[in-house]
């Protein structure tokens, strides 16, 4: 990973992968000049383009009008916005198109949207011809700082999300902070959750340097989200280069996401709570479980907690839906999270802000009293229709 020296609302953040090394561009107006940026990837002036059609009434045009300025050709499909459309049947359906359209392996495919496209078109990419090549444009703040970068693709399966997969690194990201300007602003903050990860989870000075100007880049200051999306993808583009398969310290990008999933399991994956609304409420409940085992100070908690408070995300489970959730029933749903191995829960833990670690030595029963002690309910009488209000 390497930085280049830019000015405020251009950065450029190197994954260093060895040969499938990339960078990720960052800067307000990028979408305007993706074909500046995009034709030193092209081997031929012909590119594909796979969106969603919310994202595309927004920032399909400039794109299309970006690239032609360019001199490149492109073919688009549009696809039903939306977490259903990471499915096997979409996914058939994208791949006969791309082969239809006669995409080459040497030919780039450009992900414009969120996470679905991203993870949906990526999967795409990787898999038509033996793979594709694949470029990047994530239009929320969460695929910004998250999804897009790191090369995990998936579609989800009738067992859970994201279960079916690969890593597939893209060639370029381009991230244009202006096309968060067009975004209902819970969906900002859902995405300024996991920039507040990177800091709790291993950058202590820039969880304070949010602290001190979170809200500048809550209110769409250039500059201050230039800054907030380069520092998160230098934090992940670190730990991807050093852990590209989740063999170790990857998995410290989980941190709250253990709590997080299982709250989204029984809501039901549902707009009771966005994903990045999950993460803030399972950060808070990783600190006070850490505070709970004697790990970390209960001020780096109450820190945390008052970050992600100001920014309005959920911080205690009782103001989620009807606040009524069985602690058994969420010990179900942490026992089958995708990080278990061996049968063990794992966890990620702080020792304070910025510092996290893995751990497997939290058992059913102490968790169980730790979210009882959190609000959870002790009956299983809870209805999950109750739940999914
Ligand atoms: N979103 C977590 C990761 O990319 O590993």
């Amino acid at each position: 990973m390497n930085q280049k020296p830019n000015d405020e609302t251009q950065q450029s953040v190197r994954v260093a992968l060895d040969a499938r090394s990339y960078d990720i561009e960052i800067g307000a107006d990028l979408l305007a000049l993706a074909g500046a940026h995009i034709a030193p990837h092209l081997k031929r002036d012909r590119v594909a383009i796979v969106t969603d059609s919310h994202v595309a009434k927004h920032h399909l045009q400039t794109l299309q009008a970006a690239l032609t300025h360019a001199g490149i050709a492109s073919t688009t499909s549009i696809i039903p916005a939306g977490e259903n459309s990471k499915s096997f049947g979409r996914l058939e359906q994208l791949c006969g198109w791309l082969l239809d359209e006669k995409i080459e392996r040497d030919d780039c495919v450009i992900a414009l949207g969120g996470g679905v496209i991203g993870d949906l078109t990526g999967f795409a990419a990787a898999i038509v011809r033996r793979g594709l090549r694949f470029i990047q444009i994530p239009t929320t703040l969460l695929a910004q700082v998250d999804s897009s970068i790191g090369g995990k693709t998936a579609i989800n399966a009738a067992q859970g999300k994201n279960l079916i997969g690969a890593f597939f690194q893209p060639e370029l990201v381009l991230v244009d902070t202006q096309v968060l300007n067009t975004l209902p602003a819970r969906e900002l903050r859902a995405g300024y959750a996991e920039i507040v990860k990177y800091g709790a989870l291993g950058n202590a000075a820039f969880f304070d340097w949010l602290e001190a100007n979170g809200g500048d880049v809550l209110a769409g200051d250039a500059a201050a989200q230039t800054y907030a999306i380069a520092e998160s993808c230098r934090s992940k583009a670190g730990i991807v280069a050093r852990d590209e398969r989740e063999s170790g310290e990857r998995a410290l990008l989980n941190l709250g996401h253990t709590f997080g999933h299982a709250f989204e399991a029984l809501t039901g994956y549902s707009n009771t709570l966005l994903h990045g609304e999950a993460v803030a409420l399972g950060m808070v409940l990783a600190f006070d479980l850490s505070v709970a085992r004697g790990h970390c100070a209960p001020e780096d908690a109450a820190r945390l907690k008052a970050l992600l408070e100001a920014a309005a995300l959920p911080v205690t489970m009782t103001r989620i839906g009807n606040g009524n959730f069985a602690a058994d029933a969420l010990v179900g749903a942490m026992a089958q999270d995708k990080k278990v191995k061996s049968g063990k829960m794992r966890f990620v833990l702080v020792e304070g802000l910025g510092k996290s670690f893995l751990t497997d030595t939290v058992s059913p029963a102490d968790l169980r009293a730790f979210l009882i002690a959190q609000g959870a309910l002790e009956t299983t009488e809870v209805s999950r229709e109750g739940q999914r209000q």
